[in-house]
């Protein structure tokens, strides 16, 4: 194993349910893993897990106490159920049985477990296991869909040789495609190219994403910041680290959707299964986005510069003189978010605009919703101290022709893939309608 490797997951809180089923062995081997990468891992098991694995092996592989039951009042007054998912980063469900997945969709809240699944607001990942009938069911498709247009995430299951001697649909992924679904969905910058798009693609049934509510549909994303050359070496830029847009096009990818990123400069490996498209200006970006129509959904996410030199120098430009002071003429810049959402035949139906503020958060971003004529404007507060410029974590309100809704703070993945379900939901609506 190599340094990176181990150490991917480091700091990592990752909260385990394990479900019942014969696949509950391996989650003992994901929990080596995990420990091995540096996360730390608190487990649950329900009544069921609990035919299948020990506390005592669980609770000795994670060097933590296995919880078990609601309502065992001493873990209650001790740690309780909301307190298990706030000190957790992710919460996997391994394996997660069809009864526990129909739990989840519905909402029931009867043991530990559920009642967790029901109280959290961070990221879900599941990975199922059952028979390949149980996940061939209708019941279990309809359930399936609703926790994902959730923003629930999903490894798996694999096709194979199962334990009733069947074979198709329906093992549980293994540990090493789940830990990489972990490391995608806490949007680990760490990953390697066998990120998000390639971990849950290749752990996903062949259908998987063939089955998701954005299956069929073109969503194209801009993200990053724009540099606009001055000279040769110098160039205007902004903060803008990309998280936010490449979280989106993993998120469009995990709902099914065919994804075109036209991204700027940024640290990031490209999301594995996602046409990423490289620019560096902002004139650059414009034809690349325009380029990618017809798309369905179009999301500004980039942060685009908003002017360029007048004229770029084609030497470098030298001081003229000791202590002397020097202008740059700017020029405005294109605006993408405008031109997309233009009215006309290449339209995408829902243009989403973002806008990046300091003051007067909410009021700006309604005008600039109108002043861009874009669907939707998320509007986030970019003040230095939120972190939101950079960071991993992002509080939003959304901006709709219906008004304006805050949305908690939580992870630009969680954002992205909340964003993108209701995106799918809306469509899903206009197609009704105009049927
Ligand atoms: N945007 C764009 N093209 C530009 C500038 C911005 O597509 N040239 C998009 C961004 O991707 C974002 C939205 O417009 O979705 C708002 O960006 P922002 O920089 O906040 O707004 P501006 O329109 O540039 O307005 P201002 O800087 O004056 O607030």
């Amino acid at each position: 194993m190599t340094a990176t490797k181990a150490k991917r997951l480091n700091g990592k809180a990752i909260l385990l349910i394990v479900g019942g089923g014969i696949a509950a062995y391996k989650s003992l081997d994901l929990v080596r893993r995990l420990k091995e990468r540096g996360a730390s891992v608190r487990a649950i098991l329900t009544r069921a897990g609990a035919e299948f694995v020990t506390p005592l092996s669980l609770s000795v592989l994670s060097e933590e106490k296995a919880f078990t039951d609601l309502f065992d009042l001493k873990d209650e007054a001790e740690i309780g159920h909301i307190r298990l998912s706030r000190e957790a980063d992710l919460i996997v469900v391994a394996p997660a049985t069809a009864d526990l997945l129909a739990k989840m969709a519905h909402g029931l809240a009867d043991d530990l477990a559920t009642a967790v699944l029901l109280a959290t607001d961070k990221t879900v990942l599941v990975a199922p296991a059952m028979n390949v009938r149980m996940w061939q069911h209708p019941a279990t498709k309809r359930n399936v869909a609703t926790l994902r247009a959730d923003g629930v995430a999903l490894v798996g299951p694999e096709e194979g040789e199962m334990a009733c001697g069947e074979y198709g649909l329906g093992r549980m992924a293994e540990p090493a495609a789940i830990i990489d679904a972990i490391a995608s969905s806490l949007g680990s910058s760490l990953l390697g190219t066998s990120s998000l798009g390639t971990s849950l693609l290749a752990a996903s049934p062949a259908g998987a994403n063939a089955e998701g509510p954005l299956q069929g549909l073109r969503v194209l994303i801009t993200s990053g910041p724009t540099h606009e050359p001055i000279d040769p070496v110098r160039y205007l830029a902004n903060r803008s680290s990309g998280k936010q847009g490449h979280a989106l096009a993993r998120a469009a990818l995990e709902l099914g959707a065919e994804v075109v990123l036209v991204s700027g400069p940024v640290a990031l490996p490209d999301p594995h299964g996602v046409r990423v498209v490289k620019v560096e200006t902002a004139h650059e970006m414009l034809a690349a986005a325009l380029a990618a129509l017809p798309a369905d959904i179009a999301i500004c996410a980039a942060a685009v510069a908003d002017w360029r030199a007048a004229d770029e120098a084609p030497q470098k430009l030298k001081k003229q003189q000791p202590g002397s002071e020097a202008s740059l003429k700017l020029k405005q810049n294109p605006n993408i978010l405008a031109t997309l959402a233009k009215p006309g035949g290449k339209r995408p139906r829902l243009v989403i605009g973002f806008a990046a503020e300091t003051e007067n958060l909410i009021d700006n971003a309604i005008a600039k919703r109108r002043a861009k004529g874009a669907d939707w404007i998320v509007a986030n507060d970019v003040w230095p101290g939120t972190g939101a410029m950079g960071g991993d974590h992002t509080q939003i309100h959304l901006i709709t022709g219906q008004g304006t809704e805050d949305w908690p703070a939580m992870s630009k993945d969680e954002m992205a893939r909340r964003l993108l379900a209701r995106a799918a939901e809306t469509l899903q609506l206009l197609r009704s309608a105009a049927e």
